[in-house]
């Protein structure tokens, strides 16, 4: 069964809601939206197999679980995925990055890609694909597409805040996948964007507009 989980912690709380805070400014968001996904991707991995493995301490030898080589991707939805990156490479320094462009359209709110390049292998990897943002959930859903497109089966979608309805068009469009998400917030507001939210995570990472 795939997992739908809402985080529930309250460090990831406390976190969030700094971020959400007009007065933040570029680099501590920066700082707490890797944070956050370091908290987010700890639990996101828990599934994670290991394997036992011989392991000789000072005192003596022993089998011991280590992680088994699965192979994982870490795949930002640009722009503002980038900045959750770094958090999950924390956990997971061997897994390979990928990126895919897609930005949404002012007006329509439609997302139109521009960018993609993926690691080898992508079909035999578990890809994590980090957004801050689940709004319409337009995004979220041509970057899942995309990756099956490529063959992909195993895939984790982590968001920090997410609108009630772009979460039940992900889960509608994509039941197979697991999605983590940070804060389910109240609605979307006329030009979607997410009520509370944060305003434009891009720009906020960015320090652009
Ligand atoms: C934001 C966000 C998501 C998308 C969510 O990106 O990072 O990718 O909007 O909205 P949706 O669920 O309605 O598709 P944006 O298009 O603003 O691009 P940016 O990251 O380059 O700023
Ligand atoms: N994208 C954002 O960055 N913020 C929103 O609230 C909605 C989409």
């Amino acid at each position: 069964m795939p997992t739908v989980l809402i985080m529930d912690h309250p460090l990831l709380k406390h976190k969030i809601s700094l971020l959400r805070d007009e007065n933040t400014g570029t680099r501590d968001f920066r700082v707490l939206v890797e944070e956050i996904a370091m908290l987010m991707g700890y639990e996101a991995l828990r599934d994670l197999p290991t394997e036992e493995v011989e392991v000789k301490s000072p005192v003596s030898t022993s089998m011991q679980p280590m992680l088994s080589g699965r192979k994982l991707a870490v795949v930002p939805i640009l722009r503002a995925g980038l900045g959750m990156v770094g958090g999950i490479l924390a956990l997971v320094p061997s897994a390979k990055v990928g990126h895919i462009g897609l930005y949404r359209d002012e007006v329509t709110h439609q997302p139109h890609d521009y960018f993609c390049k993926l690691p080898e292998n992508i079909d035999e990897r578990l890809v994590i694909l980090p957004d801050p943002m689940l709004a319409t959930g337009g995004s979220a859903i041509a970057a899942v597409d995309f990756i099956k497109a490529k063959g992909c089966k195993n895939i984790k979608f982590m968001c920090i805040i997410a609108a009630p309805e772009g979460l039940e068009a992900l889960k509608a469009a994509h039941p197979d996948i697991d999605i983590y998400v940070g804060s389910l917030d109240e609605k979307l507001n006329d030009s979607a964007y997410i009520i509370p939210g944060l305003g434009d995570a891009g720009d906020r990472i960015f320090g652009t507009k």
